[in-house]
């Protein structure tokens, strides 16, 4: 089968515009998949000659993890991928997302030393989901930076750029003949934030700083990989790259407060914004974000900004390095602004000094403060459309539902979050988002992260008891199932389980 993934991706848009068209069902050319990340299913961490990465340091030498526990086996894909590409087929998914293990085929960072093992892996999952009619869509950075490069500083030394620009080239030389949409960074604020505030690797304590500067060098980094594809091999292996930005979605605390409304719009910014504004828009930081971070350097005795400098090359390689915007989105929060001073050590919440809460109302999800809204998964399509352009081709990369370990196969909430979240994309649509794509989180239960196994997102339960990690669907993936197969949502439609 020869798949015309990314061009079909391209001209559904301008159709789209064109006609302006009301639709009842998702269009023929509107994309579902399944998304994944190489920690977070593959364990394995040290065979077949992969390197330690940051999360594997991290899961061996710190308190931070809920359980105590590793993604040392996790679901174990590495052996079961033959497993994975079944289950991916059962759904009838057009393309499974998930992330290169950078330590996995470059053990050191570096690519002096390559791991053939780690190439065939990656060989072998592209290949078996090509021959079952699913298109590999693959993340090149998923937050597993190669341990020997953290301590050489990691992405808040802007030698990064280098190291990473020399795996994705090695990347797109490999598997780059069979695929065809390529993300360079997940969730970058999400990594730049929470890595330095102690929630998740590398667990630093430097959002003030540090969280400045990986930011800065992974918006440098995405549009020089952006600029290398152009270059070298666009013409021949005629791809699309994006980025994946995760935002939540801000309401003002009280609707009719201005101070409120202007409070939401900054939260947006200071966060999505901080990515999506240069790389989307300007090559530079919106001036909101510039001018806060530079207020409060100058309170707390700074001689310049620690929001760092974009050079005016930079910012023209940066501003437009896309092909689509990969969104992920989970989380709703009520906004209004904070009246902290500033503080001696330098954080982001201080920078940000915004107070945010959830109205109790809300329908709870099993991690606190994350709710169920679907609505406003579409109201920040259509903020996004406003914000960067309705140009701006939009793929939803994340969404899911956080359920707690305590859930069985039969899990009506992960449905009623999948039926509303899905309607809500279509809606959208109806009023005019660009959307093109959208990619349920998770696959399979897994490594979550900071809650190591306490939190279950997937389709499918994997039983982290078996050393074969046995996949068993729930009644949600036959949910979804439907809803790929039929274009549209159903909330009547009464799921059976998949035949096991
Ligand atoms: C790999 O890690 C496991 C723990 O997950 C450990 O028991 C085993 O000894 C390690 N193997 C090698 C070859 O280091
Ligand atoms: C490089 O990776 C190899 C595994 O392939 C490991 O044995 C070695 O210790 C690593 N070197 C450094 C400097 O970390
Ligand atoms: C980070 O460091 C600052 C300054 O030493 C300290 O006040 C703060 O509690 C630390 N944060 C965490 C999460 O440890
Ligand atoms: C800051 O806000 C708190 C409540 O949010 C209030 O109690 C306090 O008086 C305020 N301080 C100033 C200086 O406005």
């Amino acid at each position: 089968m020869i798949f015309i993934f990314s061009l079909m991706f391209w001209v559904v848009v301008d159709s789209h515009k064109i006609q302006n068209q009301i639709y009842d069902r998702f269009p023929e050319d509107f994309f579902f998949g399944v998304g994944t990340s190489a920690y977070q299913i593959e364990g394995a961490w040290n065979l077949s000659g992969k390197g330690e990465s940051i999360w594997d340091r991290a899961t061996h030498t710190t308190p931070y993890i809920t359980d105590r526990s590793t993604g040392d086996v996790a679901c174990d894909s590495y052996h079961n991928y033959r497993e994975d590409i079944r289950i991916v087929k059962q759904l009838k998914v057009h393309c499974y997302r998930f992330s290169i293990s950078w330590t996995r085929i470059f053990p050191n960072g570096t690519v002096n030393n390559v791991n053939q093992d780690g190439i065939d892996y990656y060989n072998n999952l592209i290949d078996g989901l090509r021959a079952v009619g699913v298109e590999p869509m693959i993340t090149l950075f998923h937050w597993d930076t190669p341990q020997v490069l953290q301590e050489l500083g990691g992405w808040a030394s802007e030698t990064m750029i280098v190291w990473y620009l020399e795996y994705v080239e090695r990347v797109f030389e490999l598997f780059g003949d069979r695929v065809q949409v390529w993300t360079t960074f997940n969730e970058p604020a999400n990594f730049c934030q929470f890595g330095y505030t102690q929630v998740s690797a590398p667990f630093l304590n430097s959002s003030g700083i540090g969280s400045y500067l990986c930011a800065h060098n992974i918006i440098r980094a995405h549009a020089g990989a952006y600029d290398l594809y152009q270059k070298k091999f666009k013409s021949r292996q005629k791809g699309i790259i994006g980025i994946s930005l995760d935002s939540f979605w801000n309401e003002p605390a009280d609707p009719n407060s201005e101070e409120d409304k202007k409070a939401a719009q900054f939260s947006l910014e200071f966060y999505f914004g901080w990515f999506a504004w240069p790389i989307f828009k300007t090559g530079d930081y919106p001036d909101a974000v510039k001018l806060q971070i530079a207020r409060r350097s100058r309170e707390q005795g700074f001689p310049r900004s620690r929001l760092p400098v974009f050079t005016r090359q930079e910012q023209m390689k940066i501003r437009r390095s896309f092909d689509y915007l990969g969104l992920n989105h989970y989380a709703t929060f009520l906004t209004k602004p904070d009246n902290q001073t500033a503080s001696m050590f330098p954080t982001r919440q201080n920078d940000r000094n915004l107070i945010e809460s959830v109205d109790p109302s809300w329908k709870p999800t099993s991690r606190s403060g994350f709710t169920v809204r679907p609505e406003s998964l579409r109201k920040l399509l259509l903020w996004i459309g406003q914000y960067l352009g309705s140009h701006v081709k939009i793929a939803i990369t994340e969404s899911g539902y956080n359920g707690a370990d305590t859930e069985t196969l039969d899990d009506p909430e992960r449905i009623d979050y999948l039926n509303g979240y899905v309607q809500a994309v279509l809606d959208a649509m109806n009023q005019g988002a660009n959307v093109k794509a959208f990619t349920w989180w998770s696959l399979m239960d897994n490594f979550e992260w900071g809650d190591g196994y306490t939190k279950k997102f997937g389709f499918y339960h994997v039983d982290f008891n078996d050393p074969r990690r046995r996949r068993t669907a729930k009644k949600s993936a036959k949910v979804y199932q439907n809803i790929i197969v039929t274009r549209k949502v159903d909330p009547t439609f009464n799921p059976s389980y998949f035949k096991h």
